[in-house]
């Protein structure tokens, strides 16, 4: 029923697999006829602490029940508690909020304009990487670097020139008196997981220091703990100028960050807006996403669980497993990873086929060992 009525009344701008979603607690997820499934994509990576978690609840209805929304005309305090937090885990920087990945992307991408504006001599280039994805906008598909989802929407914003990935000489060849900022996924996600390689982000950052460019990083994906460090930056130990959130922060409620350093920081009231960005809701529940990941320190749990997850996947037969921490993938060598997908959900185990040989894994922080062997034995027949 609700497949046909979706058919009928939603624009079928995605496919969906067959099943309709009624409920979640933790790990689990069950479906309109009562069946169990073991969730490793986490509505792509944004349930970090899994579904229906009590603490996100108790945010949600203590919140709701006192302040939803009041614009940003004027202050709340959920709004400067969750910025301050973010700038503690992070580095020294402001916030702006917004609702989603490539809001917050566009703001990192407006302010690094402006910013070239006023300290490059009017340059608007950015240099982004083949493969990337930066959201769904104009301008995000723009500095995406993935064709399919931005060639039947030419002409696109200019500005935007793209290089191979972990490969820091080609960002050097490309940098001129244009450029204005390189703009990177520490991991990239949507493409299938490719992890930044060893030395990469530290040679692109020492790169933008000595030709006075900003370093912008995309943790939309990788952010808050998934890479098993609260930012994937940090494996790099390097910092960027500007550093942009979305996905787990709200604990499934939208909402998006662009933090930016000192140097980075350059708008101005009147420069940029958002009707919901840093709703009281959505910021009172983040900060309560930000505190269980504290308290139960699910960041070193997301890094073992990760290692646990790697090490069980190398007997799939897929031809190479990559990843880092709870951001893991495989790829088969035969077009193999849709059916392999729907074999699993068959199982009860829900996957990501990114592409026809890849899959990828993003599944709650709170996963157990024991979920994770669970997960293995479906994967492990649904590869036959
Ligand atoms: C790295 C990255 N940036 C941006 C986005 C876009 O986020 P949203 O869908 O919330 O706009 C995504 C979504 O997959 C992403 O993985």
């Amino acid at each position: 029923m609700t497949v046909e009525l979706a058919e009928r009344y939603l624009m079928q701008t995605g496919r969906r697999l067959p099943v309709t979603f009624v409920r979640g607690r933790g790990c689990l997820l069950y479906d309109d006829s009562g069946r169990e499934y073991l969730d490793l994509v986490a509505g792509i990576a944004v349930n970090l602490l899994g579904h229906a978690h009590p603490d996100v609840v108790a945010a949600v209805s203590r919140q709701s029940a006192e302040l939803i929304h009041t614009s940003n005309l004027y202050f709340t305090q959920p709004q400067v508690d969750l910025a301050r937090r973010l700038v503690e885990l992070s580095f020294p920087s402001r916030v702006f909020f917004c609702n989603s990945g490539a809001e917050a992307n566009e703001a990192a991408i407006k302010l690094a304009r402006k910013w070239g504006t006023k300290n490059r001599d009017g340059a608007f280039e950015m240099i982004t990487t083949a493969g990337s994805f930066h959201g769904r906008t104009l301008a995000t598909i723009a500095a995406g670097g993935q064709h399919k989802y931005s060639d039947p929407f030419r002409p696109l914003p200019d500005g935007f020139v793209h290089v191979a990935y972990n490969d820091a000489e080609a960002i050097q060849a490309a940098t001129t008196d244009k450029t204005v900022a390189v703009m990177l996924e520490p991991v990239m996600g949507e493409i299938g997981v490719i992890p930044a390689a060893p030395g990469y982000l530290r040679q692109v950052r020492d790169w933008c220091d000595k030709q006075n460019l900003l370093l912008i990083l995309d943790e939309v994906q990788t952010g808050l703990g998934r890479t098993g460090r609260w930012f994937a930056h940090q494996h790099a130990g390097i910092t960027p100028d500007v550093m942009t959130l979305a996905k787990g922060l709200g604990g499934g409620l939208p909402i998006g960050a662009c933090l930016a350093n000192q140097r980075a920081d350059v708008f101005e009231p009147g420069d940029h807006g958002s009707t919901f960005g840093g709703n009281p809701l959505a910021c009172s529940v983040a900060s309560a996403v930000l505190h269980v990941i504290e308290r139960d320190g699910l960041v070193g749990h997301a890094a073992e669980m990760g290692e646990l997850l790697e090490s069980s996947l190398g007997d799939l037969g897929a031809k190479d497993v990559r990843g880092v921490g709870l951001m893991q993938a495989f790829e088969f060598e035969d077009a193999k990873a849709k059916p392999f997908q729907q074999a699993c959900l068959d199982g009860g185990l829900i996957v990501n086929a990114v592409d026809d040989h890849s899959v990828r894994l993003v599944p709650p922080l709170i996963i157990t060992a024991e979920q994770i062997d669970r997960a293995h034995s479906v994967m492990r027949k649904a590869a036959r």
